[in-house]
């Protein structure tokens, strides 16, 4: 048994060792292991508490309040680090695991299509303007001659903010902006996103690209339109594509025309057009008398799916990768 005032000295050396077990102890198991060579069944200070019956009655109380202070002790040690422990477990972050790969975005078709259906108009003169996704009633439909209850308005069924304000239906409302702040004679492209009331299937999106066209000038006419057109629908689809204009209808054109190309053995619609009507002048204050011009509108988002034969709109919506990194 050992002395009495040996006790003292004996557990601060013990404590000096368990401490530095304990800074040691890299994982839980082990901290199971410290607590049953201190504290266990068969620990160090257990073993010594079972020779407190063999002590001198004189020395049992003193010997006794010693050891349960340093059991006390050593009990509260060994459950700090071993939460210490836990909560590195649990944030388990592992310096030897190799880096995640940093994944790298692609251009989007759509937009390498854009940008190749700009650079053909830039080459062409034409100026890049844009107008707001969020476009007044009256510069949506209003000023393009299709009036509150025309049938027109129902082939665009569209997102209103207010009675007055809606989501645009097309880049067309782009026109008239440009009319309104500029002097003639212009020549401008505004592509952006346009939306309608559709449902998402393959040929279909609630949200879309357009790129609207618009020259005005004095004396322009059909043939400057025709030649424009096919001139870009050679450059971006091949010199030798085959071009129809058929006769179509829209409110602020007038005549009209739709546009297709042959497109391995089919008739594709790729475009309308036609020469700004009357009524679009007057809207924007030009005198028809003395002004002329012509517009076109297309869907980049059909442009590219003929160019890279893609079978589903929805496709170019999902952000998928694998998807994206196939074009160019
Ligand atoms: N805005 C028409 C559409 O969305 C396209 C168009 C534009 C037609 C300009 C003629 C002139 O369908």
């Amino acid at each position: 048994m050992r002395p009495i005032h040996e006790l003292q000295p004996w557990l601060e050396d013990e404590e000096n060792r368990l401490r530095s077990r304990l800074r040691e102890a890299q994982t839980l198991q082990e901290i199971q292991e410290i607590r049953a060579a201190f504290l266990g069944k068969k620990g160090v200070l257990t073993a010594e508490l079972k020779t407190l019956r063999a002590r001198p009655p004189e020395e049992r109380k003193e010997a006794g309040r010693v050891l349960n202070q340093y059991k006390a002790r050593w009990e509260q040690l060994i459950g700090e680090r071993r939460s210490q422990l836990e909560a590195q477990a649990a944030s388990s972050f592992d310096p030897t695991l190799p880096g995640r790969p940093y994944r790298l975005g692609h251009d989007h078709p759509l937009w390498l299509t854009l940008e190749e259906i700009l650079d053909i108009f830039v080459g062409m003169g034409f100026e890049e303007v844009v107008g707001p996704l969020v476009e007044w009633e009256r510069y949506n439909f209003e000023a393009l001659n299709i009036p509150r209850h025309h049938p027109a308005r129902d082939m665009q069924s569209s997102f209103f903010i207010t009675d007055r304000m809606l989501l645009r239906t097309h880049t067309s409302p782009v026109q008239i902006r440009v009319m309104e702040s500029r002097k003639p004679p212009l020549r401008v492209v505004s592509p952006g996103r346009v939306f309608r009331v559709d449902e998402f299937d393959p040929t279909h999106a609630p949200a879309f690209f357009q790129m609207e066209g618009l020259y005005v000038d004095r004396e322009v006419s059909f043939a400057h339109l025709k030649g424009t057109l096919v001139r870009f629908l050679q450059r971006f689809f091949g010199e030798n594509v085959e071009v129809r204009f058929l006769p179509s209808y829209f409110p602020f054109t007038e005549p009209s025309a739709e546009v297709a190309i042959r497109w391995k053995g089919e008739w594709l619609e790729v475009l309308g057009c036609g020469m700004v009507h009357p009524h679009v002048f007057e809207a924007v204050g030009l005198d028809p008398e003395r002004w002329t011009g012509y517009a076109f509108g297309l869907g980049i988002d059909r442009f590219a799916m003929i160019r890279y034969g893609i079978p589903d709109i929805r496709l170019f919506y999902q952000g998928d990768l694998r998807f994206l990194r196939q074009f160019r």
